[in-house]
């Protein structure tokens, strides 16, 4: 995976990512994205990197994973670029065949940056150039950041980007709001579009982009793009030509990730997890309502199954049709 980067990502042009997600970007979910759409690049959720030093129970959770998800992005935070170097190491010098690092300097949430991780290095400019610089004396994988357009309004993206390049930053993903914003207002381009005029490295773009139509016509200069929410939503989105999947197609997808995450994370805690995931894959049928309570409290992989084929058996005549196209409303009632 050492050459990972020369021989795939340099020759393609408009990659998509899946961006990390504390919380749901877990390997079950990966590969249920890879599944449906296997040019997507997944990045892991963010762990410490102080954790990963500590904690070999850690690594040994979060680094390994399916081959269908290669190659694989770790993502890691902390403020320290000690710490940093060392976490490196680990994930270098593991059995795991991770493709490369991403660095977390996005996050905005208070405790993060309170304690000067994630999207404060936007603020500790210095600390951030001299973590990257540290990253690549520590290992020979790829390093990459993820950051939003600014702090508060008053960071030059720009500078802040060169300075990053100049470390060796092999790549850049930007979220088109500021740290201070959070989610709130709408995510603004102008300033990557910008950025991309005056560095060497990739650019990818990020936030609120709906599905791989929507960022052809929001690309102008950038060249890939990353999305999270929208995978969540509808996880076919990474598809050229607004791709509307049959009913077949989305619950085999369910079904696939349920079992996915039961694999990965065992019976209990994997059939919890899977609660917030299944409603979505058929959210756009108005019958939905008739199997929601039961999708949200299943106990079981079988419990998830059994519903699945209950719906097999209803919509038999109706696999092939997709969300939109049917009436399908007259069979709520059974
Ligand atoms: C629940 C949740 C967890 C997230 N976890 C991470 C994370 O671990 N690392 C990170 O860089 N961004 C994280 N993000 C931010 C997303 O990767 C992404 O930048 C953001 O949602 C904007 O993209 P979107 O509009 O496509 O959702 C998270 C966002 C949410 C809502």
């Amino acid at each position: 995976m050492k050459d990972f980067w020369e021989k795939q990502i340099i020759k393609q042009w408009k990659l998509c990512f899946l961006a990390p997600m504390d919380g749901y970007g877990d390997s079950a979910y990966r590969q249920a994205m890879k599944r449906i759409a296997p040019h997507v690049i997944c990045i892991s959720e963010f762990y410490s990197a102080d954790g990963l030093v500590h904690s070999k129970f850690l690594a040994d959770s979060v680094l390994p994973h399916q081959k269908m998800e290669d190659p694989l992005i770790i993502q890691i935070f902390w403020k320290d670029p000690e710490n940093f170097a060392k976490a490196a190491k680990i994930i270098e010098q593991s059995k795991y065949n991770i493709a490369w690092i991403d660095v977390n300097m996005w996050c905005p949430a208070k405790k993060v940056v309170r304690s000067w991780h994630g999207s404060s290095l936007l603020i500790n400019q210095d600390i951030a150039f001299e973590i990257i610089d540290k990253l690549n004396k520590a290992t020979k994988l790829p390093i990459s950041v993820k950051t939003r357009r600014s702090f508060d309004g008053n960071q030059n993206l720009v500078q802040f980007v060169k300075g990053l390049e100049n470390a060796w930053a092999k790549l850049i993903t930007i979220h088109g709001r500021t740290a201070k914003q959070a989610y709130t207002g709408d995510a603004d381009f102008t300033d990557i579009y910008e950025l991309k005029r005056n560095v060497n490295i990739p650019v990818i773009c990020n936030g609120d982009i709906k599905n791989y139509d929507d960022w052809m016509s929001k690309i102008q200069n950038l060249d890939w793009f990353m999305i999270w929410r929208a995978s969540f939503w509808n996880p076919w989105c990474f598809l050229p030509g607004e791709y509307h999947p049959t009913l077949w197609e989305m619950l085999s997808a369910m079904e696939f990730h349920a079992e996915e995450l039961v694999k990965t994370k065992w019976e209990r805690k994997g059939s919890l997890e899977i609660r917030k995931h299944l409603v979505q894959y058929i959210k756009s049928f108005p019958w939905v309502k008739v199997y929601r309570k039961r999708l949200v409290t299943t106990e079981s992989f079988e419990n998830s199954q059994q519903v699945i084929n209950e719906i097999r058996e209803t919509f038999k005549n109706d696999l092939d049709k997709k969300p939109g196209l049917w009436e399908i409303d007259k069979k709520e009632e059974n």
